[in-house]
């Protein structure tokens, strides 16, 4: 009997059930960050459900032909996947808005505003130049408190640096759908169980190696970085014990770094110093999770949790991963801000 019961504990810790033992609460605040959380799951899994047919049906895969905010082609699977989360919020009374790299303004659910206070941020698809050949994607998520009167659609209480999100996470659509969470009390990843359309924690805790073998960079943009970055490529190229891997999904190369340790890099070019990379919905809430297993996010110059964005899709550089790692990096930008700067003072 005992074990029996064993049996169901381990293997039955739902999303929800997990949220309200981590917060050890029953209070309203935790009742609305549970149910946020099983809605970001509800999307996870239209989503994990089309991508897992979408070879077979008319009309999933492939360009629109429009061009987003970003000035990026857009996916049928891009529009899909903005469109699950909004429906999977609509008539929730959880969140008032919802703000994406697939929309130019913040959505508002006017009908959830009087009693649900929070934004969700989000990247509906990442990694979306993998749909069509059937290669890992992600989504990406945060959720911040909304402040301030939702007559006034500015929005600008959004930008405010990334320490005040509630809690950030991706969905990994893999081999396994995989959910990954934090809500300030650490890491935990659950993956789907198809079989009960559950996601089940699977591993609690994660903590971050603090040095791994992994770089991970798209080295198809050497010249056109700054010679700090050339100059970091240049000594993993010269030291044993590193190995290159990029799947151009942001979400799945960051899953295996929280795993095995190292670090991605998505630096500035001389072009674009800002780089590619959103800080609301896409450096902002990997680094909150990252922080919290124990490692790092820097924009080169600054803790990716410190950066104020002036708009709603700004871009950051990201050097993201193990301690020992991102600070390896950040110490070739230092070598050469430091001899720039000599040069200007002799
Ligand atoms: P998205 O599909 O949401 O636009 O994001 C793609 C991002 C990120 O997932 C990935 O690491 C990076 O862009 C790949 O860019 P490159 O093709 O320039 O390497
Ligand atoms: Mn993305
Ligand atoms: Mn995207």
């Amino acid at each position: 009997m005992l074990d029996r019961e064993y049996a169901l504990d381990r293997d039955c810790t739902t999303l929800s059930r997990h949220v309200f033992q981590q917060l050890q609460s029953f209070s309203p605040d935790a009742q609305d960050l549970s149910a946020i959380m099983n809605r970001i799951a509800l999307a996870g899994k239209l989503i994990a459900r089309r991508l897992s047919r979408a070879g077979l049906m008319e009309g999933a895969l492939g360009f629109t032909g429009e061009i987003n905010v970003q000035g990026e082609s857009v996916k049928k699977m891009d529009v899909y996947a903005n469109e699950v989360f909004i429906s999977a919020f609509k008539q929730s009374g959880l969140v008032c808005r919802l703000a994406s790299e697939e929309m130019e303004n913040p959505y508002y659910i006017p009908e959830n505003c009087s009693i649900g206070r929070y934004t969700l941020l989000y990247d509906p698809i990442d990694g979306s130049s993998n749909v069509d050949i059937n290669i890992n994607v992600g989504s990406i998520f945060a959720i911040r408190q909304q402040e301030g009167d939702d007559s006034d659609r500015s929005a600008t209480d959004l930008l405010q640096n990334g320490r005040n999100q509630l809690a950030a996470g991706y969905i990994l659509y893999g081999p396994s759908t995989m959910l990954v969470y934090s809500i300030g009390r650490g890491v935990h990843a659950f993956t789907l169980d198809p079989s009960l359309g559950e996601f089940i924690l699977s591993t609690e805790d994660i903590r971050i190696p603090d040095h791994g073998p992994v770089y991970s960079v798209n080295e198809g943009n050497f010249w056109q970085w700054d010679e700090s970055i050339r100059d970091y490529i240049r000594y993993v190229h010269r030291h044993e014990g590193y190995t290159a891997r990029y799947s151009g999904a942001l979400v799945g190369d960051i899953h295996r770094i929280l795993f095995q340790g190292g670090v991605f890099l998505y630096p500035g070019t001389v072009k674009k110093p800002e780089g590619k990379l959103r800080l609301l919905y896409e450096t902002s809430p990997l680094a909150f999770l990252i922080e919290q297993a124990g490692g790092r996010a820097s924009s080169g110059t600054q803790d990716i949790l410190d950066v104020v964005p002036e708009k709603l899709h700004a871009r950051t550089p990201l050097i993201i991963g193990s301690r020992e790692d991102v600070s390896l990096v950040e110490s070739f930008i230092q070598e050469r801000s430091r001899q720039k700067e000599e040069a200007v003072s002799h």
